[in-house]
């Protein structure tokens, strides 16, 4: 780059930027977005009831571990317990969302426009990255990795129980329902989510030097690393998802809308 070229790039820019595209979109989109999903998800926790229609568990509830549960998962909380199951788990997907590469991305640039998009400057005057208090927290992104493991490994548990219906005599015969299938498609999205994440990569094997000595490594890793290439896509279909999966079991449990029984 010639130098004129240089202090062409470096001059100040008069109005903030000089994008004329719409650049403000995406992030307003984002804020619309996230924003309704976290309203909703608080709503829903709280609320602590129409969470369970047999055989079908919402995702925002699973695990279920008080004794107040209306379907305990893992009757590890006893009755002493008495506000909405949903607090005791809550903070894992919370935890594990709120730290993830991809989602620290999108809410910097919208909520916190730091910077909003390229060549758009920051809000804020002064940029100290993730190197102070609170933002140094975002490290601890890869311990929420195991108890995300943990619940998504429940979440497969409620599919098995979704196939599961109670019947008039008081036991359980197999059959399957739309509220099955979606369930199914909410833990296989979370699967893809959890295990496309940069953590799950590097600890496959990004952090050995030399593949040819794991080969098995190398090829887990080589999986992994096609699907985080798509983990962006994965980390919004599985937040539209667990919020569909949550809704579905909701209006079922308040009698709004009948299941599809398919056999
Ligand atoms: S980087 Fe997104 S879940 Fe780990």
């Amino acid at each position: 780059m010639t130098s004129e070229a240089v202090r062409a790039v470096r001059r100040p820019v008069p109005q903030g930027t000089e994008r004329r595209d719409t650049w403000w979109l995406e992030p307003l989109i984002v804020v619309l977005v996230l924003g309704s999903f976290i309203i909703y998800t608080t709503w829903a926790m709280l609320q602590g009831a129409y969470y369970h229609a047999a055989p079908y568990l919402s995702p925002f509830y699973s695990p279920c571990l008080a004794a107040n549960c209306a379907h305990v998962s893992l009757p590890i909380i006893g009755t002493w317990w008495t506000l909405t199951p949903a607090l005791l788990i809550f903070w894992i997907p919370l935890g594990f969302r709120t730290t993830c590469y991809y989602y620290r991305k999108a809410y910097y640039r919208s909520f916190f426009w730091a910077p909003p998009a390229c060549a758009v400057p920051d809000a804020a005057k002064g940029y100290s990255g993730e190197t102070r208090f609170p933002f140094l927290l975002q490290n601890i992104h890869r311990y929420f990795f195991w108890p995300a493991v943990l619940v998504v490994i429940f979440l497969w548990w409620d599919v098995i129980q979704a196939f599961r219906f109670p019947t008039a005599s008081g036991g359980v015969a197999f059959g399957m329902g739309l509220g099955t299938l979606v369930l199914l498609a909410n833990s296989a999205l979370l699967s893809f989510y959890t295990l496309s994440c940069h953590f799950a990569r590097h600890l496959c094997g990004g952090y050995l030097n030399q593949f040819h000595r794991a080969p098995l490594r190398y090829r887990l890793w080589h999986i992994i690393t096609r699907a985080n290439e798509h983990h962006q896509l994965y980390a919004w279909i599985s937040l539209f998802g667990v919020a569909l999966a949550d809704l579905y079991v909701r209006l079922l449990a308040m009698g709004i809308i009948q299941d599809v029984r398919f056999f």
